[in-house]
């Protein structure tokens, strides 16, 4: 893009909203509204309906580039995993990223941020927010179309060449540590650390990750940056998409415990607490209630089941994923109407319980023995913090079935799971 150093310009003095409009502008292709070949195709589960796109434009050029617009792009599935940082994403990435027919990214949104918003946590403007989420479903609507290049607007420094070293956890994504895409690992080196892909890759050639996201039947992206369902009804309404939304959700407690350790210097202060038993008078509670409100709205929409849904809901508890993974794999899997393939398989037998591998080198790695790491924030917390938590969360804890605990005993208590038997059928 020969006009990069003006978006970089443009980017670094003006307002958001117009980085943003800057960002569209300056996207090599403009975004194109193609015919769908048939309302069936079009996933909104027999509404007779035609879609509200541009139906004239039929062979018009350049709908040759949005596979997703032909007859069997159509039938491509996007998957979107909906969840919060530490609530066991990676996990439920991974068991959409070892699959043969997948492309898989992780948290795309990552560069959305950084680009239109470097502090979101001091930004509570709305407005904002609001151009945050219209970025994000746009460039999810590119992505899940296998256009690559819209990425690039986001990635600094902006790629030259259609090629960047800069793509957020590229390693994360098997299909970009492999051939075509890599030529560092041959087949047969099936499982790649992330840190190896990141070091014997060249760097990413943005055309190469097109082509190998095309060639995959589905397309699965993992998002931490969305607070809600609600924000993507119109990505979820899209009938050029076949969206399922996977909501992955965790004990709050437990993210909150799972956060302190990760990430330590946002959350000092509530280590100061846990280390001290008092209360920091400048701890930034948000970083406690924003999950819980967000969990909350977002699961409400979802278990109400609103017609723009059906059929493209699935509520999923990290606690009952990491107490039977294979299971409860297998129930996604069929909710997305996708064979579950030996990789998945093989995988979770090597990351989860009774696995010999104890190597969990990447902070973000994902969990080994995720069974017995699922409740061990209650060992961790104290009483104090566990009983606030359940104060300012009672509501969500209650709807998602986390026990609340009355003492220090039962809190500590390991042989009493605080996660009540509580089923989550997909909406179909
Ligand atoms: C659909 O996919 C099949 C095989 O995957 C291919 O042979 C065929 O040409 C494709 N049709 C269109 C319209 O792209
Ligand atoms: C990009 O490609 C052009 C033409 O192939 C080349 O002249 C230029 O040096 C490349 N730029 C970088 C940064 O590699
Ligand atoms: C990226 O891959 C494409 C397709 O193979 C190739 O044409 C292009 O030259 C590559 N770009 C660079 C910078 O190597
Ligand atoms: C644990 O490791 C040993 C030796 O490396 C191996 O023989 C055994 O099958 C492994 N057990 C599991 C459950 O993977
Ligand atoms: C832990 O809970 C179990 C089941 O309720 C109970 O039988 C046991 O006595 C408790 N242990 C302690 C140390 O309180």
């Amino acid at each position: 893009m020969q006009c990069s150093w003006k978006a970089v310009i443009l980017l670094a003095l003006a307002s958001i909203a117009i980085q943003y409009t800057a960002i569209r502008t300056l996207t090599s292709k403009p975004f194109q509204l193609c015919p769908l070949p048939s309302p069936q195709n079009c996933g909104l589960g027999g509404q007779e309906t035609e879609p509200p796109f541009e139906r004239g434009a039929a062979g018009g050029g350049g709908c040759d580039d949005y596979p997703y617009f032909s007859i069997n792009a159509t039938r491509k599935t996007h998957i979107l995993v909906l969840a919060t940082t530490r609530s066991g994403s990676s996990f439920v990435g991974q068991l959409l990223n070892q699959h043969q027919e997948v492309f898989y990214l992780f948290e795309p949104l990552y560069h959305v941020q950084t680009t239109l918003i470097p502090r979101l946590s001091h930004s509570r403007n709305a407005a904002d927010r609001r151009v945050m989420l219209g970025a994000s479903r746009d460039l999810l609507r590119s992505l899940y179309g296998c256009d690559l290049y819209f990425l690039e607007s986001y990635i600094k420094p902006t790629p030259t060449n259609h090629t960047t070293d800069k793509l957020f956890r590229r390693g994360a994504s098997r299909a970009l540590c492999q051939q075509p895409v890599c030529d560092a690992f041959g087949p047969t080196d099936v499982n790649v650390e992330e840190g190896d892909c990141v070091k014997k890759c060249a760097a990413l050639n943005m055309t190469l990750a097109t082509e190998a996201c095309r060639e995959k039947r589905h397309v699965a992206i993992k998002i931490v940056r969305v607070p809600e369902i609600g924000d993507l009804r119109a990505l979820v309404e899209d009938p050029r998409l076949n969206i399922k939304v996977i909501q992955l959700v965790r004990d709050p407690r437990g993210i909150l415990s799972s956060r302190i350790e990760t990430f330590r210097d946002t959350y000092r202060l509530w280590r100061i607490w846990r280390a001290t038993g008092r209360r920091p008078y400048n701890l930034d509670l948000s970083q406690l209630t924003v999950v819980c409100e967000d969990f909350l709205s977002s699961v409400s929409t979802g278990l109400s089941h609103p017609y723009w849904l059906k059929g493209k809901y699935m509520l999923v508890r990290y606690e009952d994923l990491a107490r039977n993974p294979l299971l409860k794999t297998k129930e996604i899997y069929d909710y997305l109407g996708l064979p579950m393939d030996k990789n998945v398989e093989d995988w979770i037998h090597a990351n989860t319980r009774g696995s010999n591998e104890t190597s969990a080198k990447h902070k973000f790695g994902t969990v080994r023995d995720s069974a017995a790491n699922a409740e061990s924030w209650r060992l961790k917390l104290s009483y104090d913090m566990v009983e606030y938590t359940q104060t300012v969360c009672q509501k969500v804890l209650h709807q998602l079935g986390y026990k609340a605990v009355k003492s220090v005993e039962e809190l500590k208590n390991m042989s009493l799971s605080l996660v009540q038997d509580k089923t989550f059928l997909p909406f179909l």
